[in-house]
């Protein structure tokens, strides 16, 4: 007879409990199912109240996110849109999340990441130009709760290969969002990504991840972009944001050395990047971070 820390039948080289264990038996209410995700991969599944918090938060940080991206036009910098993000964030009576995030800690109040910037641009007083293209990443805090999105503008006229990433990023977040619910394993979200960001002959970023957010602002699970064999399997109530970086050359990033926080390409070619706040629910999911 096999025990559980005896390989498996199948020849998986793992651990019989960690491999066909047969499950005691299936994980049916709420609080069985959150203990089971918080012991085993420190995932929070939030509670109708929880929910609505971060629903609120989402719905607000995403109609900031739209000041933030009308006001982004050519001769506008990118320091002016973080002082709009704190004003429009002071008069919400919400809390940016992302100043004096990390260590070292974050300067500003929102990421502008322009053309070979992957993510993490620091706002400064560089005006943006025709050509150009710009991610604003904006998170909030409100009543405790996180809500993350991010999307790319274009300033006027923009060559092919910006327009590609631009495009292509949004397709990898959007396609890899349609086939969320309950039972889906976090790989398979990658699988989408990689195959739309191949399709186009685009690269997709792998030091960077998207999250759990809600409570916190980074929590488990972390969602890789690029393939990976994560089973861990989606279920209603969790909440994480969906935002691959896409590039048009290598996937490598580098970290600015000076400010430790702007990543770029390698080669310095266009990337671009679109981010949600997703719930997962009883049959598929809602996207949280839609203005209305
Ligand atoms: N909003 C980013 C994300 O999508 C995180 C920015 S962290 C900061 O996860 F410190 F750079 F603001
Ligand atoms: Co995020
Ligand atoms: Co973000």
């Amino acid at each position: 007879m096999i025990t559980r820390n005896d390989p498996c039948w199948c020849g998986s080289a793992k651990k019989w409990k960690k491999c066909h264990y047969p499950e005691v038996k299936p994980l049916t209410s709420f609080e069985e199912k959150a203990a089971y995700y918080k012991k085993k991969h420190n995932i929070l599944l939030k509670t109708p109240e929880q929910i609505e918090g971060i629903r609120q938060s989402c719905k607000l940080a995403a109609q900031i996110l739209d000041e933030l991206c009308k006001a982004a036009v050519e001769g506008v910098t990118t320091q002016e849109l973080d002082d709009l993000a704190i004003r429009l964030t002071k008069e919400a009576k919400a809390i940016p999340a992302c100043l004096g995030y990390g260590s070292p800690p974050f300067p500003k109040s929102i990421c502008t990441s322009l053309n070979e910037v992957i993510c993490h641009g620091i706002p400064d007083d560089r005006p943006l130009q025709e050509g150009d293209i710009l991610n604003i990443d904006y998170t909030c805090i409100l009543n405790g709760y996180f809500g993350d999105c991010s999307r790319m503008v274009t300033i006027g006229t923009v060559s092919k290969e910006r327009q590609l990433v631009v495009d292509v990023a949004l397709k990898c977040r959007d396609d890899a969002i349609a086939i969320i619910k309950p039972g889906v394993e976090v790989y398979e979200l990658a699988d989408v990504i990689e195959d739309v960001a191949k399709s186009y002959g685009c690269s997709v970023v792998y030091q960077f991840v998207s999250h759990g957010v809600g409570v916190k602002f980074h929590e488990e699970p972390q969602i890789f972009h690029h393939r990976n064999k994560s089973k861990i399997r989606l279920e209603e109530g969790m909440t994480f944001t969906i935002e691959p970086m896409i590039n048009a050359g290598l996937a490598e990033a580098v970290i600015d050395e000076d400010d430790e926080w702007t990543a770029r390409t390698i080669d310095n070619r266009a990337s671009g990047q679109w981010e949600h706040t997703i719930l997962v629910t009883s049959d598929g999911y809602e996207i949280l971070t839609l203005p209305n």
